[in-house]
């Protein structure tokens, strides 16, 4: 297949994969504890199912409680296992937008959950509630994630073409009780977004 083809198929060129390794590389050096073997670069073996966003404190997530302007780390897909489950490639942050983006919303739209992975060189970033930032800041360089979409608008992963610059998402759903999933996600650059390559917003 032509590298145009396997990119509009969803899957990674030679030379995006050999991108990947470079950024590895590099990327080893902040999160040595990326086992990169059998994981590169997203969980495919994985069973993708509809299942609940578990909170780190083992409860079901759920609109009605969770505080507006916060985020958690959740792990998906988890496996039960949990060496498997401690890999940075399952971690995401589940952020409830502060008020002015619509996070006082009680559907989907007021909820996100991004890979937790930078696009930059795989540091892990996390969302900061604070007055003057409410945003998503990776340590290593800077970079700047917008909550509301998970583009990057400052720092280095800004300056790298799409889709490497807007992070891999999940698709979030509510029930009539409030309870929150995640719906089966595509990890496919017009879908989901590939995790630690990006996704075209
Ligand atoms: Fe460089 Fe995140 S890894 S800014």
């Amino acid at each position: 297949m032509s590298e145009l083809g396997a990119k509009k198929s969803g899957g990674l060129s030679r030379r995006d994969f050999l991108k990947l390794m470079g950024a590895a590389g590099t990327g080893l050096a902040f999160a040595p504890f990326v086992p990169f073997g059998n994981f590169m670069p997203n969980p495919r073996q994985a069973s993708l199912e509809k299942v609940p966003v578990t909170l780190p404190d083992g409860k079901h997530a759920n609109i009605k409680s969770f505080p507006v302007n916060h985020a958690e780390i959740i792990t998906y897909p988890a496996t039960g296992d949990s060496a498997l489950d401690a890999e940075a490639f399952r971690k995401w942050q589940f952020i409830r937008l502060p008020e002015e983006l619509g996070g006082s919303k009680s559907d989907p739209s007021a909820l996100r959950a991004y890979s937790m992975i930078c696009l930059h060189l795989w540091c892990l970033w996390k969302y900061w509630p604070d007055d003057n930032k409410k945003q998503g800041e990776c340590p290593c360089h800077g970079s700047i994630y917008d909550p509301s979409t998970g583009t990057a608008f400052e720092g280095p992963a800004s300056l790298q073409a799409p889709p490497s610059n807007t992070l891999a998402r999940l698709t979030l759903e509510i029930d009539s009780d409030g309870f929150v999933f995640i719906m089966p996600p595509k990890f496919d650059v017009h879908k989901n977004g590939v995790i630690g390559y990006g996704r075209f917003a």
